[in-house]
């Protein structure tokens, strides 16, 4: 017999059954018993946390790569579609992606992504104070560098990499910075 299981050995105060006040037959829950269930349940709940986490891994493992795959040069618009102090939207690197695409001078063009760094809210541009306002909580970036001038946010927007190329605005990268 295992010793857990002999009423002798698991009533709280050692005495044998027939010693035992009679509620305890209301409760005939045995101490090892229970110890023994509350192991179990705890190493279920280790095995399903673990088994949740290395789900959660992979699924970003593969997100990643599918992004790295979307991540490729693309053709955003024409120099000719924007005049200076001009901004244009598009997406980049996937369509869940908005980004602004700004004339800063006439040979000078920058983009963000257009998700505030605070709680992504979409920021609009005003190139004639060199800011782009974002309205959920007043917070500012500064247009041409995409830095946290003001507000909530303190990380500056993620920077898309441009390239020009017979006349056409390519879009090659996108650059996370923390400052
Ligand atoms: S979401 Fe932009 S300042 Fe809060």
């Amino acid at each position: 017999m295992n010793p857990d299981r002999n009423p002798q050995h698991n009533f709280p105060d050692g005495k044998p059954e027939v010693e035992q006040p009679k509620w305890r037959k209301d409760f005939p829950i045995e101490v090892g018993a229970d110890e023994y269930g509350a192991r179990r349940d705890f190493t279920k709940f280790m095995v399903l946390t673990s088994l949740a986490f290395v789900c959660g891994q992979v699924w970003i493992g593969f997100q990643s790569l599918f992004r790295r795959r979307e991540q490729e040069p693309r053709k955003i618009a024409d120099v000719a579609d924007l005049a200076v102090g001009e901004s244009l939207l598009f997406h980049y690197p996937s369509e869940r992606d908005p980004c602004l695409l700004m004339r800063t001078a006439p040979e000078t063009f920058v983009a963000f992504s257009n998700q505030c760094t605070h709680l992504m809210c979409p920021v609009s541009p005003d190139l004639a104070q060199d800011r782009l306002h974002c309205p959920c909580h007043e917070g500012y970036f500064q247009a041409s560098t995409g830095k946290p001038l003001a507000g909530p946010p303190r990380r500056p927007l993620p920077r898309i990499v441009l390239r020009i190329e017979n006349g056409e605005i390519i879009a090659t990268d996108v650059q996370r910075r923390n400052s």
